[in-house]
């Protein structure tokens, strides 16, 4: 039972762009809705919740979040269901994901009843930006900083927590390249790996230019300790289908523990296939290529769906994988995901949280 009494003063906008927009046709993450929600965090707790018209922020040059990245986020989307009506996919998952890097980062929790009000009111009051287009859907960017007006190395005391919402298709229009390398790393033991810390996104994006420069989407990213292991790649989690064993790599600490992987691994494993949850070396993955026995391979998060990998490049050659339509097993998983998330098959997990209207 999710408790959402929590007072929000909500301010419509005086300008409705929606009948500007192509709602099922936008690039992702640049066209934003009507609306935004903002909460306050002070010595005296939450309070000044309300939902204002998309806007720019009044935000102080000495804040924390700018200036030393004390400053956490989460993805999520919002879908129709079957009537039309607003759902969510596991938020409370994204809640609990939440406190646990706002904990790790000397932040307040955000309580459960104000995470889950501002998404009921914002989500419901711009439902119409939600597309209906399969493949598309509302993205939901909840954004969580420091703001204190103090410029020293010290936990703040002042905090702000925004949701801003965009409508968008596929994150990868196509099926991605990405190269293994490790010149860089992402995480490392004792470090920030699984936690959603805005401060893992921007060390990233170096490599992941070097990457495109070499005909790549992205990076794999491998293990600091031993840099023969895959982890993830920048934006999802990763899955390898070696004959009928379906590996990701398992949670060491350094990878995001992503909502899409856990439901991959809930929904094979209610269907009987082979799941395993270990350590996966590249050089197994480039064995079973050679041997004939790498049968899938893609990554998986709220943004990017189902996205399937084309090609891996490791050590100056490229691990190049089956056609996508030879790939029952992402396919299945694509087509079942997306299907539970707007209500045309069941349910068994209660995952699918109805926005009240
Ligand atoms: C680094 C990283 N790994 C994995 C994921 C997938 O997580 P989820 O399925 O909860 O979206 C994301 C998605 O945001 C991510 O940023």
């Amino acid at each position: 039972m999710i408790d959402t009494e929590v007072k929000i003063d909500i301010q419509l906008t005086e300008n409705y762009r929606l009948s500007e927009i192509e709602i099922n046709n936008v690039p992702f993450g640049r066209v934003f809705s009507d609306h935004m929600f903002i909460a306050e965090y002070d010595s005296n707790g939450w309070g000044n919740a309300k939902i204002i018209p998309h806007q720019r922020l009044l935000v102080n040059p000495a804040s924390h979040g700018l200036n030393y990245g004390q400053s956490l986020f989460e993805g999520m989307k919002a879908y129709k269901g079957q009537n039309g009506e607003p759902q969510l996919f596991r938020p409370l998952d994204n809640h609990k994901r939440l406190c646990k890097t706002a904990k790790r980062m000397c932040m307040p929790e955000i309580p459960e009843e104000l995470f889950m009000s501002a998404l009921n009111e914002l989500v419901g009051l711009d439902r119409d930006w939600i597309p209906d287009q399969e493949g598309s859907a509302l993205y939901l960017r909840p954004l969580y900083f420091a703001d204190d007006d103090y410029i020293g190395v010290k936990a703040s005391n002042k905090f702000k927590f925004i949701i801003i919402t965009c409508p968008v298709g596929p994150y990868y229009a196509e099926p991605v390249n990405v190269l293994v390398s490790i010149k860089y790393i992402r995480a490392c033991k004792g470090g920030m790996g699984q936690y959603k810390a805005a401060g893992n996104y921007a060390p990233t994006l170096l490599p992941a230019k070097e990457a495109n420069e070499k005909g790549y989407h992205n990076m794999l990213w491998m293990n600091a300790e031993n840099p023969k292991l895959l982890e993830e790649i920048g934006t999802m989690n990763v899955f390898v289908v070696i004959g009928d064993e379906v590996i990701t790599p398992i949670l060491n600490g350094n990878i995001l523990e992503g909502i899409t992987r856990n439901s991959i691994l809930q929904l094979l494993k209610d269907r009987d296939y082979n799941v395993s949850e270990r350590e996966l070396s590249i050089d197994e993955v480039a064995e079973a290529y050679h041997n004939g026995n790498l049968k899938e391979a893609f990554g998986a998060g709220t943004a990017a769906s189902i996205t399937h990998i084309a090609k891996i490049g490791y050590n100056g050659k490229d691990i190049i994988l089956p056609p996508i339509e030879d790939r029952p097993i992402s396919n299945m998983l694509a087509d079942v995901l997306c299907k539970i998330k707007t209500s045309r098959e069941p349910d068994p997990h209660g995952w699918v949280y109805k926005i009240p209207l």
